[in-house]
Parts: C-alpha cells; sequence; structure tokens
C-alpha cells in the first residue's frame, strides 16, 4: 500500500524558524518534522538545504544514522521492543516473536494499514519492569506473551 502525507509547508517552516535555521539545530529540526509525520518526508529535504545550508548527503547521513528518525513512512505506533540485556535474559526474543505473529511482520517493518511499525531497540532505562515494550513514548513491561497480544489489540481498538 503506498502512504502519502499532505506536507504542512507552514508547519515545517514555523520549525526551522523555532530554531532560528540554525544548521546546529538539523537534528532537532528533522525530529520535529518526524514528530509530526512519524517519518521525514523526503520532500522536505530540499528545503532543509536550502534554509539551513546543509549539504544534502548530511541529512542523509543524520537520518540514516538516527532510528528515531525514518525516511521511510512509518506506523502510527512505533512499538519498540527493548533487546537489551536485561529485557533478553527475561524473555525479550519471546515478546518479539509474540508481536512478529500478532502483526504478521518482521522488525524494521510496518503494518499494511500503517497502524504500527515493529523495531527493536537496546535499553530504555527500566530494566526492572523487563521485558519492555514502548509504544511511542508509552512503557509497558513484566511482559508476556499473552499482555503483550492484549497491548496491541488495545491500540488497535483506540485507532478507530
Ligand atoms: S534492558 Fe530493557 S529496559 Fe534495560
Amino acid at each position: 500500500m503506498k502512504h502519502t502525507v499532505e506536507i504542512d509547508w507552514q508547519q515545517i517552516d514555523t520549525i526551522i524558524e523555532r530554531y532560528n535555521g540554525d544548521h546546529e539545530a538539523l537534528l532537532m529540526i528533522m525530529q520535529d518534522i518526524s514528530d509530526l509525520y512519524n517519518y521525514l518526508p523526503p520532500e522536505v529535504i530540499p528545503l532543509l538545504v536550502e534554509r539551513l545550508g546543509v549539504k544534502e548527503s548530511l541529512v542523509y547521513t543524520v537520518a540514516t544514522f538516527y532510528k528515531s528518525i525514518s525516511l521511510e513512512p512509518r506506523g502510527k505506533h512505533i512499538v519498540n521492543v527493548c533487546i537489551g540485556t536485561a529485557c533478553h535474559v527475561r524473555g525479550a526474543d519471546k515478546i518479539m516473536d509474540a508481536l512478529q505473529e500478532k502483526l504478521h511482520i518482521n522488525e524494521g517493518q510496518t503494518t499494511d494499514d500503517f497502524l504500527f511499525t515493529l523495531q527493536a531497540v537496546r535499553c530504555v532505562g527500566c530494566c526492572a519492569s523487563g521485558p519492555v515494550i514502548m509504544v511511542n513514548k508509552e512503557t509497558h513491561g513484566g511482559l508476556d506473551r499473552t499482555s503483550v497480544v492484549k497491548i496491541i489489540d488495545q491500540y488497535r481498538e483506540n485507532a478507530f
């Protein structure tokens, strides 16, 4: 399924202005645009190049380096599965398996309805609650296969 977004150029302009068009704020600007659309629409790159005076290659390097920024459309809900050591020993693999089965996608992919993107991440800082997932900015801990599937069901129900 092709996913397109309508870019609000005025909002993009407001973000760039917020940082006074400072090229040193490139990462923050890319992150803020990303927060709007859940990804950085590649159409905005020429504008970043022009307004911030940065090289196009730098924008691509930043986008490749930071996992929180993607040039590919992502789902409304980014499901980050912690695969850090503490979560790993508490069964993070099973959580990832259950999510892959439930969503019918592999790690790094997005569901056809663009509701979920599944990602593996390193320690999210609440090891005592492992295994942990983060859905957007919300953390869910102490999970097993059943509870993680229920969490997905809840997000799906609330999406409509
Ligand atoms: S290892 Fe998962 S929260 Fe620290």
